[in-house]
């Protein structure tokens, strides 16, 4: 599927610029012709030669090295290759990127490419979660580098947290994603996935059962097909699919700004089990039981509606606007009902009751009401559903 696809891979000084060779491996193995790149500081950690044999190629390291320069120079490397890809994208990388700096072949191949750039961090936790590695992270995914996310785990330098560096395969599936010329190409769509927590105080919350599966399967499939996906997800239980730009969001009012940020876009999907009541007298410190047996009365305010808010839109409204109906009664005439009253395209209508196992479970039962009539699908996997959908959207927005 990457067939003849020439990728320019800069592998990183870390400890996970191990993963690169495997990440070289798979590259190649799909048909892609990888150019590797090391820097001096992932020369301490990989060798020229196994970079140089799993990829059957030379490596490029040095940005002063002048047969490389009479072979090919530093501008034409840049933008010989589809794609270039930093993997490990450390920290120091990172930073470079986010501020222009060119002061290795690495740096100088990334200001001096006219092509896309997706990047892999990996770096130690703190290091990630570090105010200047999330701000060159905003620089990065606003100048347009594809991001594909770190993990969680436990790391080489023995601490837990984000930071450890995505898969080979996901980062395979961003880089087939980013080339792909699939039908959505060019095409920006959000998705909101997820529950939302509202605070009661800083530790307790309201939320709405969701594992988000529905939603990153979705996000997962309009990648596939190509699309610019922007991911606004709650605290979900399954980790944002590769290749999508990924906004974490806790509650509704966050969910609505970050969608809003995220206008225009050619199509709007809202997965996400939004609640729809947030405490209105949340309070700002832990609430304690004094021992008199009195409970807190809680009191609760509407949370904005999102899909209904863009639904009625009357600038920037996204082509195409599709909701989710989670219903346990009358679900034709529910959800027909929400389709209308939410100002959406589409409703994808589900049964949650109990009995049907689909609340965090892996199949879903769907009917897609739009405004010819409503289309009852069989039970399929989430996955399914997803790719089902994904191509409906493709279709209406060709
Ligand atoms: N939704 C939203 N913002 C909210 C509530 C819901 O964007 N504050 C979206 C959901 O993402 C979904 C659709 O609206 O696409 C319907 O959600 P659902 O929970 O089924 O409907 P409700 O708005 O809760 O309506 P009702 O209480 O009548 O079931």
């Amino acid at each position: 599927m990457l067939d003849g696809k020439r990728l320019l891979l800069i592998i990183g000084g870390g400890i996970a610029a191990f993963k690169a060779l495997e990440l070289i491996r798979q590259l190649r193995a799909r048909g892609a012709v990888v150019t590797p790149v090391l820097t001096r500081a992932a020369e301490e950690f990989v060798t020229p030669l196994s970079a140089s044999a799993l990829a059957a190629r030379k490596v490029y390291r040095d940005l002063f090295d002048l047969t490389d320069e009479a072979e090919m120079g530093h501008i034409e490397l840049s933008r010989a290759a589809d794609l270039v890809i930093v993997a490990p994208a450390t920290a120091d990388l990172m930073g470079k990127m986010a501020n222009g700096l060119a002061d290795d072949l690495a740096s100088t191949l990334l200001m001096a490419t006219d092509k896309r750039v997706l990047i892999a961090p990996a770096m130690n936790v703190r290091m990630w979660l570090h105010p200047a590695t999330q701000r060159n992270l905003a620089v990065l995914r606003d100048d347009g580098v594809l991001i594909v996310a770190p993990q969680e785990g436990a790391m080489a330098c023995g601490e837990y947290g984000p930071g450890r560096l995505a898969e080979p395969d996901d980062i395979v599936a961003s880089v087939s994603a980013a080339l792909s010329a699939g039908p959505l190409k060019g095409r920006r769509v959000i998705v909101t996935s997820g529950p939302t927590h509202e605070p009661i105080d800083p530790v307790r919350y309201i939320a709405n059962r969701s594992s988000g599966a529905q939603g990153t399967a979705l996000a997962r499939a309009l990648a596939g097909l190509g699309a610019d996906v922007v991911f606004v997800t709650g605290p979900a239980d399954c980790p944002p699919p590769a290749g999508v730009q990924v906004i974490p969001v806790q509650t509704a009012q966050q969910m609505l700004e970050a969608v809003e940020a995220a206008l225009p876009a050619d199509a709007a999907v809202f997965a996400a089990a939004v609640a729809d009541w947030r405490v209105a007298n949340a309070a700002e410190r832990k609430m304690k039981k004094d021992g008199s047996g009195q409970a807190p009365v809680l009191e609760f305010a509407e949370t904005p509606d999102i899909l209904a808010r863009v639904g009625r839109m009357t600038e920037d409204r996204p082509g195409l606007v599709v909701g989710f109906a989670a219903e346990t009664d009358d679900v034709l005439a529910n959800a027909t009902a929400k389709r209308a009253r939410k100002g959406c395209d589409w409703i994808v209508a589900n049964d949650v009751s109990p009995a049907t196992g689909i609340m965090g479970g892996d199949e879903n039962a769907v009917t897609l009401i739009t405004a010819t009539g409503a289309e009852e699908w069989p039970r399929m996997a989430k996955d399914q559903v997803a790719r089902r959908l994904a191509q409906l959207i493709a279709e209406a927005l060709a």
